[in-house]
């Protein structure tokens, strides 16, 4: 038997930039205090991580073992408190944490890269990087303003006198990879018109024949100039500005690029009517699973509160 590893990888929640990853777009999401575990020992034989999610978990760890190009064997298991298939990141919190177990330990982006490859690798779906650069590159404390082109990461502290809030709204998440795939299409073919969704304007957009590809476009363009100005709202400290970006961001999701649905949407309304809510959006690639509040403290009874953590690490070995 090897030596004894233990590796840990968060979730995240993701405050504000949904589907602009994978054209390159800023996205502002930050890890949360739920965990992914993976110990174990390094023995001569393959890998082996027992789990109590065993067989979707298979695929992930095959992966990310591939793309780690592991020789060795490992024997241990995994335990995790991210919320499986809620929208969380626990695919990229668990790859991430399996990685450093199996002895990675290039720099954040490069995990991150491996990470994403392995996704794509485990799930056939054409994913960008927000989730697993999350769990790589966190700051504990702070957000982190992404810039998906640059692959940059700024950490934004949250300001006092707010909450994060992460409220399920128990839709169980159906046909994720399919409508993910064909929206990334659909920016391509966006692209194909316009050229790079990061810096086309909006009259850009209108250029664009068919129309619900310019809907998807026209939510990327409008989506990368709310991350920027959330950014600036949070340094700024002017939450109930970074509120107001939230539900616009929840209305161009639902109605421009077509990822919610009406069980998430009802739940962000009736959240945006309480008192003391600053805002609330889906969160992630949509389509059920959570949504996330900015609340002044205290303001909400129900969800969880989520504290934005650090990265990912290996804890013991
Ligand atoms: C999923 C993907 C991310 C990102 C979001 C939507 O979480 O893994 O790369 O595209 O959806 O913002």
């Amino acid at each position: 038997m090897g030596e004894r590893v233990t590796a840990r990888a968060p979730g995240r929640v993701n405050l504000i930039g949904d589907h602009t990853d994978y054209t390159g777009g800023l996205v502002l999401p930050m890890a949360i205090d739920r965990w992914t575990t993976v110990t174990g020992v390094r023995t001569a034989g393959d890998v082996r991580l027992q789990s109590r999610q065993a067989a979707e978990a298979k695929a992930y760890v095959d992966a990310v073992a591939s793309e780690v190009a592991f020789s060795g064997g490992f024997d241990g298991w995994i335990d995790s408190t991210v919320p499986i298939g809620a929208g969380l990141s626990s695919s990229a919190a668990l790859e991430v944490a399996v990685a450093l177990a199996l002895g990675f330990t290039g720099p954040p982006l490069e995990l991150a890269r491996l990470c994403q490859r392995a996704e794509h690798r485990a799930t056939g779906v054409p994913t960008g990087i927000m989730d697993q650069l999350t769990a790589a590159a966190a700051v504990e404390g702070h957000a982190l303003l992404i810039d998906c082109t640059a692959l940059a990461v700024t950490p934004v502290p949250l300001p006092d006198g707010v909450e994060v809030v992460v409220i399920d709204s128990r839709q169980r998440r159906a046909l994720v990879g399919s409508a993910y795939a064909e929206r990334v299409a659909q920016c391509a073919a966006a692209e194909a018109v316009v050229g790079p969704l990061r810096t086309a304007t909006m009259s850009d957009i209108a250029r664009i024949a068919d129309g619900v590809v310019r809907r998807r476009a026209s939510h990327v363009v409008t989506e990368n100039a709310r991350v920027a100005a959330f950014a600036a709202a949070l340094e700024a400290g002017d939450v109930a500005s970074a509120g107001r970006l939230m539900a616009a961001s929840h209305a161009s999701l639902r109605d421009d690029f077509g990822v919610s649905t009406p069980t998430v949407d009802a739940l962000v309304a009736r959240l945006a009517a309480m008192p003391g809510v600053l805002g609330a959006r889906m969160t992630g690639g949509g389509f059920g699973g959570c949504v996330v509040a900015l609340t002044r403290p205290g303001a909400l009874h129900e969800g969880w509160l989520v504290r934005p953590v650090g990265a990912a690490e290996v804890v013991a070995a």
